[in-house]
């Protein structure tokens, strides 16, 4: 997908990238200097309009995107007190993501780099989750274990350089955030439902003991788990039961949680790596953070600041940053890609 050209040489020593996502119902444009400075992050949510819909509606994202994203990225540059003739390069996440959100974020990106001549990086988005811990801990450097927690993945990685990582596990089924939202829904809470559920388990107990998602290969299942809660409400609902939501929220984000912590652990100590990171809009979970922290001492526990946990822009200039860094640049044929895996990914049975 990505080809190398060569690009005008570098202005100045700092290197400014512009980064564009819309790969979702975000809206959102972000300068970032040396791949670990923000300048600017300007995140322009939907979400309020998504909720009346009970999640996502692509063809709305997609509208929305267009309708904004000019505005957002002029704001971005303002706020930074830059204009593109101080940007080095623009970043746009690729995918994966809705179809046409991703394209309206790639074809604007194309339009800049043509109109200014500036070089185009094509980002994928989970890489750049994995870059917000750049932007929260400047001294960070690879290697280092990181647990991917969206609502499109799920996987424990090893990242080796800025530029490769190794899937060691991932998800068979439903990610984590897909089954925060889902749980969500069936108690009747608003989307997006992860940090609704993550307010609701505080007030509760964990009075069910669901079972682990990790599955005997190691990787993990979330359908299994969801659909217990499913069940669960439904049953009670039949009976007319009244269940506490609350309760049910806190063993469900328990286990989880649970499971997603402990691979991560092995994994890092069969590594022998001291150094742990989380990327994605999981990431934000108290429970998970908390648990995180608890690992044992000499671990570095690296947690992303909460408001770069969700979909931003700043995470994808810290990407395109260390493409930048390696000539890594796409031509103007760069299409959106919604499947997008991460390298070394293999689809499950
Ligand atoms: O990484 P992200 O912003 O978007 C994707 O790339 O998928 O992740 C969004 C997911 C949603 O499923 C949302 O419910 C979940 O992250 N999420 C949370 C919390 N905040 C966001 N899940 C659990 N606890 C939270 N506090
Ligand atoms: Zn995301």
């Amino acid at each position: 997908m990505q080809t190398v050209f060569n690009c005008k040489s570098d202005k100045k020593s700092d290197v400014l990238i512009l980064g564009i996502e819309t790969s979702c119902d975000e809206t959102a444009a972000s300068v970032v200097k040396n791949g670990r400075e923000i300048l600017s992050n300007v995140v322009w949510s939907q979400i309020d309009v998504h909720r009346l819909y009970g999640g996502v509606v692509p063809e709305i994202a997609s509208r929305n995107h267009i309708a904004v994203i000019d505005k957002v990225t002029e704001l971005a540059l303002q706020q930074a007190g830059v204009t593109l003739s101080d940007i080095s390069a623009v970043a746009v996440t690729y995918g994966a993501g809705l179809v046409g959100a991703l394209l309206v974020g790639v074809s604007f990106a194309k339009a800049v780099c043509q109109a200014s001549g500036l070089p185009l990086i094509a980002v994928n988005h989970i890489e750049g989750h994995i870059c917000a811990n750049y932007l929260t801990y400047p001294d960070l450097q690879p290697p280092y274990m990181c647990l991917l927690t969206s609502g499109g993945h799920t996987a424990v990685v090893r990242v080796d350089d800025y530029d490769g990582i190794c899937v060691l596990r991932s998800t068979v089924d439903d990610a984590v955030g897909e089954a925060f939202d889902k749980v969500a829904r069936v108690l009747g809470l608003p989307y997006p439902g992860g940090p609704q559920i993550d307010r609701l388990a505080s007030q509760g107990e964990r009075t069910y003991n669901f079972h682990s998602v990790v599955i005997s290969n190691g990787n993990f299942s979330y359908s299994g788990l969801k659909t217990a809660v499913i069940n669960l409400v439904h049953n009670a609902e039949q009976r007319g039961e009244a269940l506490n939501a609350a309760d049910v929220a806190a063993s469900f984000n328990v286990a989880a949680v649970d499971g997603l912590v402990t691979a991560l652990e092995q994994e890092r100590q069969k590594s022998g790596m001291n150094t742990v990171a989380v990327a994605g809009g999981v990431g934000a979970n108290s429970y998970l953070r908390k648990r995180l922290l608890q690992m044992n001492d000499g671990v570095r526990v690296c947690l992303p600041r909460l408001d770069l946990c969700g979909d931003n822009a700043a995470m994808i200039a810290s990407r395109g940053y260390f493409h930048y860094l390696k000539g890594q640049f796409a031509d103007f044929t760069l299409n959106a890609c919604p499947t997008l895996r991460l390298r070394g990914e293999k689809p499950h049975d």
